[in-house]
């Protein structure tokens, strides 16, 4: 009777692991989490008014790129200050949240 209790512990112990290491993709909490992404990467054209720079189109990029950027500048791989401070805080949770969401492309806009 003990070995079965413990069996059991020791399975959902292990459920609990693989839940927690597998980041599952929350495309609404991405949204909530993306809302700071917006004023940058949602203005039209792509082009801030002032100071006026190009920033990249995420809507409808892949989740695999989005998610290796978002690791680049939070490691200092990628190289840019302005997004590194926005990466740096993130989660793998986080990034993966919110790649999910750009993934889907963002409300219609092609
Ligand atoms: C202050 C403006 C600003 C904010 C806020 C901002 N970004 Fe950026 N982002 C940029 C700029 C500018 C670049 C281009 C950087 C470069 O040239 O490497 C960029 C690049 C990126 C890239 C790489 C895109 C590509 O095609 O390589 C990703 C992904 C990204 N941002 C995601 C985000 C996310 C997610 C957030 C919110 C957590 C965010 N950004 C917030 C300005 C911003």
């Amino acid at each position: 009777m003990q070995s079965i209790v413990k069996i059991g512990l020791a399975c959902s112990l292990t459920l609990l692991m693989c839940q927690q290491s597998l980041a599952e993709w929350d495309a609404s909490a991405g949204r909530k989490k993306a809302e700071t992404c917006m004023g940058c990467h949602a203005v039209p054209h792509y082009v801030n008014t002032y100071p006026t720079y190009h920033v990249p189109k995420l809507g409808g990029q892949h989740k695999e790129y989005i998610i290796a950027a978002l690791n680049g500048y939070r490691d200092k791989q990628r190289s840019h200050s302005t997004m590194h401070a926005n990466a740096v805080s993130l989660t793998d949770q986080d990034i993966a949240d919110i790649a999910a969401y750009f993934a889907q492309g963002l409300g219609g806009e092609k």
